[in-house]
């Protein structure tokens, strides 16, 4: 018998169940299902005409130049590749790229920029609340409690409409206490496509000057919208007009190398010194995490951004990937008037106002597989499945 303090060990034979990723568990279902018609638009990975996710030629060229010209794989320190984070910083910053208020550093990713510069506000401020619109990345919430913040959700998007709420998300915004975090989208929102717009920005930004937040800013997609310029205009603004700033950039889409892992972290600071202090903070939460992130994407990218006719290469793909997006969202919206609030959205993602069941029913009698909110990647099927798609969505509005 066990006395009182002698209570029984807890192993990991006690671990709860963990709710399986849905998006993940659908991949998994899609994987399964044999008939050859199946379109997979639950997976957000950029695919062309044919239906694939080519390795981009300009990547595939600064990868050879890598396995030819590297003479090391020793440790290359907290910071990773540094010549990739400062020739990001132009292309993220723009005019700013110069402010020695702001630093950066290479990350495993956007989810591992995200991680850090969660860490970094937890450590400044651990009472800070984050206030996320809803629905969001389904990740943003997790990260954010897994540094042990607290996640205010406030609504961000009317669904059946397909337009923003956007009384409401300033709204939410003017509920925040100074040291509160806005975490926001800087393009291609995922999972809905609806992006603010410039007005919307300018309001957004000085409802967070006026209640003193911190403006946390994921930018996961630049260059899928408008242009690497335009997708960076919230981020800018948010510099121009914001003493303290993070910003979260994932290159795992604009390079098209998803599982090499490629990002960078942003901090911006009233001063140099403090910069310098968070980004201290910084990388010893780095190396507690991970130590150092991959170096193969990132020193690739860093070779294509380093020379200027691999650079023009990689905007001409890069603008090809946007063109194939944008043209596919046209052709929705042009298919059928309820599907013309995807033509006025940008990114990879947007939301059909489709039931549980119906997205279910997709599913079981066409071979569609969607994520249970009716959220797809429009640009998940090649050319030759569009019109079958937008067939059994239009017949699945109707039902
Ligand atoms: C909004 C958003 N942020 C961050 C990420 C993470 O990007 P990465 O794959 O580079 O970690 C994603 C990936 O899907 C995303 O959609």
């Amino acid at each position: 018998m066990l006395t009182q303090t002698q209570t029984k060990a807890r192993t990991l034979a006690d671990l709860p169940p963990v709710e399986t990723d849905s998006l993940l568990a659908l991949i998994a279902l899609c994987n399964a299902d044999p008939r050859p018609e199946k379109i997979d638009v639950g997976v957000g990975v950029f695919r062309d005409g044919a239906g694939n996710t080519p390795i981009l030629k300009v990547m595939k060229e600064a990868e050879q130049r890598l396995v030819d010209t590297q003479a090391t794989k020793a440790y290359l320190g907290v910071s990773g590749d540094k010549r990739f984070a400062d020739l990001l910083r132009p292309i993220v910053l723009g005019n700013h790229a110069d402010d020695d208020r702001i630093a950066g550093l290479q990350t495993p990713g956007g989810c591992g920029a995200l991680r850090l510069g969660f860490e970094l506000i937890a450590t400044a401020n651990p009472t800070a609340k984050v206030l996320l619109g809803t629905p969001s990345w389904p990740n943003h919430a997790p990260i954010v409690r897994g540094v042990g913040l607290e996640c205010v959700e406030y609504p961000y998007y009317e669904r059946g409409q397909g337009i923003i709420r956007f009384e409401d998300m300033i709204a939410a915004l003017k509920t925040g206490e100074p040291g509160d975090v806005a975490l926001l989208h800087g393009c291609c929102h995922n999972p809905t496509g609806a992006d603010l717009s410039e007005d919307e920005w300018r309001e957004t930004i000085e409802a967070v000057v006026d209640r003193g937040l911190i403006p946390f800013i994921d930018i996961a997609y630049q260059g899928f919208a408008r242009g690497l310029e335009e997708d960076a205009f919230g981020v800018r603004l948010a510099l121009d007009r914001c003493e303290e700033v993070i910003v979260a950039q994932s290159c795992d889409k604009n390079f098209s190398c998803y599982r090499d892992r490629v990002g960078a972290l942003f901090v911006k600071s009233g001063s140099k010194s403090v910069t310098e202090t968070a980004m201290a903070h910084v990388g010893q939460r780095a190396r507690e995490m991970w130590s150092m992130p991959p170096d193969h994407g990132a020193a690739a990218a860093r070779i294509i951004l380093d020379d200027p006719e691999l650079r023009e290469r990689w905007l001409v793909e890069l603008t090809a990937m946007r063109d194939r997006i944008n043209s596919v969202r046209q052709r929705f919206a042009s298919a059928d008037p309820r599907l013309a609030f995807i033509g006025r959205q940008y990114g990879m993602f947007s939301m059909l106002p489709l039931s549980k069941d119906q997205v279910l029913k997709l599913r079981e009698d066409h071979a569609i597989y969607m994520a249970d909110s009716g959220r797809f990647n429009v640009v998940g099927m090649g050319d030759d499945q569009i019109d079958r798609f937008i067939g059994a969505v239009t017949g699945a509005l109707a039902a």
